[in-house]
């Protein structure tokens, strides 16, 4: 029988109008090609735009619906006029969502697509693809709003529980067990925690307590860098890397970085997952300078969608969607600009997997099938 979800979708600010209207296109075809599920939308306003307009930056009734809903995609959010008197951004929503709502696992997969072009090294599709989890419910971002700041100095300090700790290292061991493929290098399972344990004891901290959940997965390896040299072996070396978990800021930083090596952020989705809410967005943001402009890469939002449909338990048609994505690149429909936008813009892209689609859902059907007979 048909399962039927309430989506609620936050377009966001910028370009997040255009590719979310992209990824809604998409997942309507997708419905109705295969019929295996059924989406009810509810859109809210919420960003800075909404802050501009209402002083918040997303209603009471929005935030109600967020906890009615089965999952919510959001669209990047962020304008740059748009400041708190702090001088910080308004309307970003990362506080009131992520810790609010205890979203602690912010779930940043890192892909290498066909034909799209790397910065590195020549390297084979699929040669980078391994999961960033960013923890976001604490560490330094915890500061937001609240760091002291006087005429000659400023400080925002850093925070990590042993709770905190704990369940995002168990979530990422957990994930790396899930997955069917290893590392690309060698197959194997591996959590690489990234911290500065060198430097700060909240980094011996959070190691110590990552090693004992370690000691629970026998069947993953566990290992531990630094930042710093994390950072660059996502340059020299990315195809060692499966599941890579850290603190807050670090996994913002890292993402990007990662993002740059795969296409820019316009190729990099994420979830923020709880023990009982989500929500879906692209890792980057708002981009306003080519708002309406025919240039946006909907591809991180249309991804988004897919590890949401996974997170409904809509697995066959979160593969068949990432399947179109991938086929729509290998068979050269569609190419970003260097600077990761794509020709002709989200409609070119929409158009470019909505082709693929019908494909891509047989085949997931007769994966799913070969799999049941083995
Ligand atoms: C991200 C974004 C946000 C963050 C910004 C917009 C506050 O950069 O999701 O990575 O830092 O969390
Ligand atoms: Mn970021």
């Amino acid at each position: 029988m048909r399962k039927s979800y309430f989506i609620i979708i936050l377009p966001g600010d910028g370009i997040g109008p255009e590719i979310v209207d992209a990824t809604v296109e998409v997942l309507e075809t997708l419905q109705d090609i295969t019929g295996w599920f059924s989406l009810i939308y509810e859109f809210h306003q919420a960003g800075a735009g909404c802050y501009r307009d209402t002083g918040k930056p997303i209603a009471s009734e929005a935030l109600e619906a967020f906890q009615r809903a089965d999952a919510t995609l959001k669209g990047p959010v962020g304008l740059p006029d748009a400041r708190l008197p702090d001088g910080t951004e308004a309307g970003l929503l990362g506080g009131v969502l992520r810790v609010g709502f205890d979203l602690y696992a912010n779930v940043r997969p890192i892909r290498l697509y066909p034909g799209v072009i790397t910065p590195l090294k020549a390297r084979e599709p699929n040669s980078i693809d391994y999961t960033i989890i960013r923890e976001s419910s604490e560490g330094l971002y915890l500061s937001r709003g609240v760091g002291l700041t006087a005429a000659q100095a400023a400080t925002d300090s850093m925070l990590l529980t042993a709770r905190g700790c704990e369940r995002i290292s168990r979530f990422a061991f957990n994930l790396a067990r899930e997955k069917t493929k290893g590392a690309p290098s060698d197959g194997k399972k591996r959590v690489t925690l990234v911290d500065k344990s060198n430097v700060l004891r909240s980094f011996a901290f959070f190691r110590r307590i990552f090693l004992e959940v370690a000691a629970e997965f026998d069947d993953v390896a566990a290992e531990c860098l630094y930042m710093d040299a994390a950072a660059a072996a996502l340059v020299n070396r990315p195809e060692h890397f499966q599941v890579i978990v850290t603190e807050n800021m670090f996994g913002d930083i890292l993402s990007d970085l990662g993002g740059a090596t795969i296409g820019g952020l316009g190729m990099c989705p994420s979830a923020n997952i709880g023990d009982r809410l989500a929500y879906f967005e692209p890792i980057h943001g708002s981009a306003p300078d080519i708002a309406g402009r025919s240039l946006a890469n909907p591809i991180s939002q249309i991804l988004s969608a897919a590890m949401m449909l996974a997170h409904l338990g809509q697995h066959q048609a979160a593969r068949a969607l990432k399947q179109a994505v991938w086929q729509a690149f290998a068979e050269q429909r569609i190419s970003l600009t260097p600077r990761g936008g794509v020709v002709g813009g989200p409609k070119a892209m929409v158009a470019a997997i909505k082709a693929c689609l019908e494909k891509a859902c047989d085949q997931a059907v007769s994966d799913a099938a070969s799999q049941y007979a083995k």
